[in-house]
């Protein structure tokens, strides 16, 4: 699978374990920064990801920070990405099947690395179960982009 994965200065180190660890599973991963830990702005990898994403250049995105969440915000600020802050296994493979989840958020201060890698793997093995119930709700959440991202309303 195609994977972007993206960091600020918090979620640095555990951004370059779960690189190592995607490509030694075979997936083809971007890396779109930070690459050390000088303080950095989550949304400037956030939008990195995103537009990865967006064009299709990357089927998922992986983005860390120190708890997940900075960055899990502005990730959905991007139409079409589906992003949730997960440190969970259930969560990481539920997200995509039932939310068709695109983006998977970490926080470096909440989870070690070994985990994360566990957390991962759910996420990129899940496919979305294209069940009616969540094409209808994932329908609505377009439905919330077209209406209200938009220039003249920012
Ligand atoms: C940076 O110190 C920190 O705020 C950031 O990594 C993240 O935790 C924000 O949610």
């Amino acid at each position: 699978m195609k994977i972007v994965i993206g960091s600020d200065h918090g979620g640095f180190r555990l951004k370059e374990e779960i690189k190592a660890f995607l490509k030694k599973e075979g997936h083809s991963v971007t890396d779109a920064g930070s690459y050390d830990d000088r303080p950095s702005d989550y949304p400037d990898f956030a939008r990195a990801i995103a537009e990865k994403i967006m064009t299709g250049k990357a089927a998922r995105g992986v983005l860390v920070c120190g708890s997940g969440v900075g960055a899990c915000i502005a990730a959905n600020k991007f139409p079409g990405i589906r992003a949730s802050v997960c440190h969970d296994t259930f969560s990481a493979h539920q997200g995509v099947e039932d939310d068709s989840m695109n983006v998977i958020c970490m926080g470096a201060r909440i989870i070690g690395p070994r985990l994360a890698e566990e957390v991962v793997a759910a996420f990129v093995a899940a496919r979305f179960s294209n069940a009616a119930r969540h094409r209808r709700r994932l329908g609505k959440i377009k439905d919330i982009e077209r209406t209200y991202y938009r220039d003249d309303l920012l």
